[in-house]
Formats: structure tokens, C-alpha cells, sequence
């Protein structure tokens, strides 16, 4: 067994640009980053950051200008390693005469299942994407979000070991997006090697054993989302009981929201740290139902992350 699902060597593409601009777009910048059997890996950055690039380039629909990409211990485009990976494009396109059960049921013959095999595979993974009745309908009749759906399981179709997935919540409603999570989580609990590109920081949380951070088509930082210095801007405080105009009293009126069930939310900045004001409110009789860290999102510590590069050297 190879020691890698994924294996990424330095791996470089310039685009070629048209007449006008001479000189090529340089997509990726020397990535390097290894995956093991049965990781999550949430390969994160802003658009244009290069995520869709490097999964063309594992799924060999382009060539890279130089460098490596290997599945599996094998080349991109190894037929031996095509067989045991799946992948959802970024913006999946099918033949949309076609119901998603028939779909389900080529992309099964493509991988060499018998026809009744194809048409129990089908079924079964249409339910774990939650296009249950609708599977006999076309596909020209979709929402977005049953498109990307079924767009993942055809990535499952062959049963494989590693599951590519560009971005793959986008489009999908809060439903949509905490089904996709779920389906992630059990492709972990599977065994399954499974890389998955988004921009956005909270699809990869509780999610990923680790992500991979892509800035301007460089890798920036990888590990753990917990160990990466996300700054955190504040704290959200939920209490409830005690009177609303003694919170006034501590300053905090600005910052407090009451909702309808006798609660209220307490946006504490920075600078005004819960254990300064937990006393206090303890005093005055209001119990604590939560406390959560505000951190920056994604997007704030790619900003930080892009200034601090751009800042003359010392
Ligand atoms: N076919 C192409 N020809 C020229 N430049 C391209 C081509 N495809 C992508 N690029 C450029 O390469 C860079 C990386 O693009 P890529 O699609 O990999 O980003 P991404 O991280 O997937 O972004 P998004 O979050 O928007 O999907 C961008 O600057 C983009 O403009
Ligand atoms: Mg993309």
C-alpha cells in the first residue's frame, strides 16, 4: 500500500495567457503536500487561489509545467489509480436528458459494474444524498443544489478510496451544506481518503483532520485548523434570568441583543474578556447558557496572511 493517498511534489502551472499578455498566469507555485490514507484534508483559500488548478492537475485534465502529482502512489492519470478515486468537479455538468438514476447507472458501467450491480449502487447512494423520489426525474428539471448532490455521488459511484471534491457545499442551503458534512464525515468513518477545496472556514471545521492553506497559488500553511493562529476577534456570551437594564449598568448595552425567549446575546469585544465581566454578571443573577470565541474568518486571515507578505523585509 502506498504510504500516500495524495502526493503533491513541487508542483507548478502557468497558465498561457492570450496575445496581449505575454507573459503566463503562474496558477500554482511550487505546492508540496502529502496526504495520508484515510485523511480530510480541507485545502482551503480565496478564489482564485488556486484549489481547482491543483485538482485539475491530479485528475490529469490538464499537465502541470512542472513538478509531481501522485494518487495512491501512482501518477496522475494512472488508469490502475483512476479506478479507485472519485471526484466531483467544481461545476459538474451532465447530460441533463438523462434522470439521475440512469446517470448513476453509465457512470457505473464506465467503472466496469454489471448492470443490476450499477442499479443497486444507485439506489443506494441517491439516498445517502438525499435525492430519494426524485431519482427518476431528469436532470434538466434539478435545482442547483440536487445537481451538486447528485454530483457527489457520482464521485462515489466506484466505490473508491479516494474522493476528490471541488467545493463541494457550494450552491447548497444550510441543509444542503450540514447533509454534505454528515456525508463527509461518514466518507471518513468509511476509511476513505477524502480532499476537498472551499473558501469558506467553517465547512472545513470539525470536519477536517487538517487543512491545507492556498494563497495566490502558494500553499501557506497546513495543520491542524485548531493549531493555526486564527486571532480571536471576541467572545459571543449567551445569558439568561436577571434584568436586561442591569446590563446597561455594566456598559454592555451597545453590545447585547435580547431575544424573544428572556436571553441575551452579549457580543464581547477584545478587549472586555468574559472572565472580566463574568462576575459581575453572576452578581446581578444571569446565567451563563453559552460562551463561544469569535475568531476571524477565513477570509481575515488570508488578508493578514497576503499584508504580512507584502510588508518590506526588516
Ligand atoms: N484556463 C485558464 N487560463 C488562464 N488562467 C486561468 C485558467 N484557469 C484558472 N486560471 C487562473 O489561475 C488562477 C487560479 O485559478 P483556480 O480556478 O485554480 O482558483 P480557485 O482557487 O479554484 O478559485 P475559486 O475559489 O474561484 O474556484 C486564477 O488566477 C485564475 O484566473
Ligand atoms: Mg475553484
Amino acid at each position: 500500500m502506498a504510504r500516500y493517498a495524495i502526493r503533491l511534489t513541487e508542483l507548478t502551472k502557468d497558465y498561457p495567457t492570450g496575445f496581449w499578455r505575454p507573459r503566463p498566469v503562474r496558477a500554482l507555485d511550487q505546492v508540496s503536500l502529502d496526504v495520508e490514507p484515510g485523511e480530510v484534508l480541507g485545502y482551503l483559500g480565496p478564489n482564485g487561489s488556486g484549489k481547482t488548478t491543483t485538482l485539475k492537475l491530479l485528475m490529469q485534465l490538464i499537465y502541470p509545467t512542472s513538478g509531481r502529482a501522485e494518487i495512491l502512489g501512482r501518477p496522475a492519470g494512472d488508469i490502475e489509480a483512476k479506478r479507485r478515486l472519485g471526484y466531483l468537479p467544481e461545476l459538474p455538468y451532465f447530460y441533463d436528458n438523462l434522470t439521475a438514476e440512469e446517470l448513476l447507472v453509465y457512470f457505473g458501467g464506465l467503472f466496469g459494474l454489471a448492470p443490476a450491480v450499477a442499479r443497486t449502487r444507485a439506489s443506494t447512494l441517491l439516498d445517502r444524498v438525499g435525492i430519494g423520489a426524485e431519482r427518476r426525474r431528469r436532470l434538466r428539471r434539478y435545482s442547483k443544489g440536487m445537481l451538486q448532490r447528485v454530483g457527489i455521488a457520482q464521485a462515489l459511484v466506484n466505490d473508491p478510496e479516494v474522493v476528490f471534491l471541488d467545493e463541494p457545499m457550494s450552491g447548497l442551503d444550510p441543509v444542503g451544506r450540514r447533509d454534505t458534512r454528515e456525508l463527509i464525515q461518514s466518507l471518513r468513518g468509511e476509511g476513505r481518503t477524502v480532499f476537498f477545496s472551499s473558501h469558506i472556514l467553517s465547512d472545513a471545521e470539525a470536519l477536517c483532520t487538517r487543512v491545507a492553506i492556498m494563497v495566490k497559488g502558494r500553499l501557506v500553511s497546513t495543520g491542524r485548523l485548531a493549531d493555526l493562529a486564527f486571532e480571536v476577534q471576541g467572545w459571543e456570551l449567551v445569558v439568561s434570568g436577571g434584568e436586561r437594564g442591569d446590563l446597561a449598568g455594566l456598559g454592555l448595552d451597545a453590545v447585547t441583543t435580547t431575544v424573544s425567549d428572556g436571553r441575551h446575546v452579549i457580543e464581547l469585544p477584545f478587549d472586555r474578556p468574559p472572565d472580566q465581566v463574568l462576575p459581575e454578571l453572576s452578581r446581578l443573577r444571569f446565567q451563563v447558557v453559552s460562551l463561544t470565541p469569535r475568531h476571524e474568518s477565513l477570509e481575515d486571515y488570508f488578508m493578514r496572511l497576503v499584508a504580512s507578505r507584502q510588508e518590506p523585509a526588516a
